[in-house]
Formats: structure tokens, C-alpha cells, sequence
């Protein structure tokens, strides 16, 4: 799903987590762990003050593994609750619900000692959009959770998915609109899909990222497409048209379908498992 943001858009977008959030304890926000900080929405914190917090590193099957932990490590410094998961295949998702209880202990505890007990926790889901919001709510509802309707306690028209009798979700994400001001954290984003490939061209995407995967994985590129690894990215386009037999008119390369490839194959996790960005490339 792809957007355009406008103002209004974003305008909306922020009205709609700003009434969500109120009914609930805990925000589950999914971050994609191929770049974790640029698929991070900037407004979060604000908008989430006060409120419980789990980062979840989704899609962590297309990002490199040490990397996973060391942003699992990263956020729990920084005071979050945070785990890595594969919402596509169910790969983490087991742990989740206990993982959950434990980032909203402490508002549990001060239930308790209000006398208030068994009330269950609420949950939200939130992320920009194409990092799994929908895909992980569906892994963790599964088939065997029920859905809660218009009850008493239960806020009019909105609708709740029981995990299980201490979890509620929303079953709707917050949708959150992601960095535009960044323009590195903005190429991430257009690498991994999440923002229309228009930002820039998508010769000029494919070009950028083979510079960084020369730079960051060397010899990923070589095994790949079988091409050398050195001159300019457009070079580097060229030879992947060439082994991809990509040809207009005749034989005239073309390159725009070779960074299509290139991209394609990036996103669908073709090249191996990729991390973009380390936890020292910017604060949260
Ligand atoms: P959204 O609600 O946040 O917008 O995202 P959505 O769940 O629609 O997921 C966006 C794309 O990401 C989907 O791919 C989905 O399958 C994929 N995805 C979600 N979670 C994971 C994950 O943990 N690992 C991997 N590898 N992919 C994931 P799609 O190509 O748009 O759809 P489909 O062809 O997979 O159905």
C-alpha cells in the first residue's frame, strides 16, 4: 500500500492516533529492522507520552541477524520493551503476548494496588505504512482469538481482538506518516518500499543502493549478478541489464528494468538478509 502524503493526510492520520491512543495502555510500534530509526515515525514519542512500549523489529527475516539483536539491545537501553519478529511466516510471534505483559508490568502492578485486577491490558498497533501493521495483527489474532464487539467498557464502534484475558488489540493500526525531513532516512525508506519509488528516480534509487551495498556488502552484488564491483552505480545498472538480458530496441541496455531488478530483488530478500542502518547512525 503506498501513499501520498499531504498535509491533510498527515493532519488525519494524527487526529485518528491521537483519539486511539486515549483508550489505550500500551502502543505496540512496528518498526521495519532493515532500518529501524528511518521507519520510525518522528512523532511518536510525543504523541505517545505516558503510554507503555513495545518496539517490534519487523520483517526481521530480510534484515541481517546480528544487526537484529544489536537494535534489540539498542531500544531496550534506551528503556523500551523490544523483540524481533517475522509476522509473514509466525517467526517470533509466540513470544509476544508474554512479551507484552511484561512491558505493561508496571501499569499492572499499579492497578493491583488501586484494587484494580484483571483488568486487560489494551494494546494499539502503530507503524508508517508497508512495515506489516496489517500482516502482524492477523499472525497474532490468528484464528483461535475472538472479537470483541460494541460491549460495556468497550468504546462504541470500535473493535477489539481478545488475545487472550489480560490482551486486547485494537484491531486497527494507527497509521503513521513516515520522516520526510531526513533525506537519508528518506532513500532507506524508498530502498525498503515504504515510500513511492517517484522520490527519486528509480535509476537513481537503484544506483545509490548499489553504493551501498559495495560499501557495506561487499560481494553480494558479484555473487548476485556476476558483475564487478567498482565504477559508478550506473556501470554497475549496466551490467546487471547485461546479465539479465534486459534490452530495448533491439539491443540497447535498459537499464531503468535492470534497477527495477536490482530493487525487486533487495525487497524481496533475494540478496541476502540486509540491514541498512547501525544504531550509531542517528539518536532515537
Ligand atoms: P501495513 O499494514 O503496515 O501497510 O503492511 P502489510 O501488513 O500490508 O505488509 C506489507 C508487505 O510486507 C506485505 O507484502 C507483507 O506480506 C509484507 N510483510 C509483512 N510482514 C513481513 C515480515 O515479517 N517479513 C516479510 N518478509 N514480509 C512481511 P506484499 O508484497 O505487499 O504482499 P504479499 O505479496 O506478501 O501478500
Amino acid at each position: 500500500m503506498h501513499f501520498q502524503w499531504y498535509p491533510g493526510h498527515m493532519t488525519k492520520a494524527r487526529r485518528m492516533m491521537q483519539e486511539n491512543i486515549k483508550l489505550i495502555d500500551l502502543i505496540i510500534e512496528l518498526v521495519d529492522a532493515r532500518a529501524p530509526l528511518s521507519s520510525r515515525n518522528p512523532d511518536i514519542d510525543e504523541l505517545g507520552r505516558g503510554k507503555a512500549r513495545l518496539i517490534v523489529l519487523n520483517k526481521a527475516d530480510l534484515a541481517d541477524e546480528r544487526s537484529n539483536d544489536v537494535w534489540v539491545e539498542y531500544f531496550r537501553a534506551k528503556g523500551c520493551s523490544a523483540v524481533k519478529v517475522n509476522s509473514k511466516k509466525g517467526g517470533g510471534i509466540k513470544s509476544i503476548q508474554s512479551v507484552i505483559q511484561e512491558a505493561c508490568r508496571e501499569k499492572t502492578e499499579r492497578d493491583r494496588r488501586r484494587g484494580i485486577m484483571n483488568r486487560p491490558v489494551r494494546a494499539m498497533v502503530a507503524g508508517i505504512p508497508n512495515v506489516g501493521k496489517s500482516t502482524f495483527i492477523n499472525a497474532l489474532a490468528g484464528k483461535a482469538c475472538t472479537k470483541t464487539g460494541n460491549r460495556p467498557g468497550v468504546t462504541k464502534g470500535k473493535q477489539w481482538i481478545r488475545l487472550n484475558k489480560n490482551v486486547e488489540l485494537l484491531d486497527t493500526p494507527g497509521i503513521l506518516w513516515p520522516k520526510f525531513e531526513d533525506q537519508q532516512a528518506g532513500l532507506k525508506l524508498a530502498f525498503i518500499g515504504s515510500i513511492k519509488d517517484e522520490i527519486l528516480q528509480t535509476e537513481e534509487l537503484a544506483a545509490e543502493l548499489v553504493k551501498f551495498l559495495e560499501e557495506s556488502y561487499p560481494g553480494v552484488l558479484a555473487g548476485k549478478y556476476g558483475i564487478q564491483e567498482s565504477g559508478d552505480g550506473y556501470q554497475r545498472l549496466e551490467e546487471i541489464a547485461v546479465n539479465r538480458h534486459c534490452l530495448v530496441r533491439g539491443n540497447e541496455l535498459d537499464t531503468e528494468k535492470a534497477a527495477a531488478i536490482l530493487l525487486d530483488d533487495f525487497r524481496g530478500g533475494r540478496l541476502g538478509r540486509i540491514t541498512l542502518e547501525t544504531p550509531d547512525a542517528g539518536e532515537v
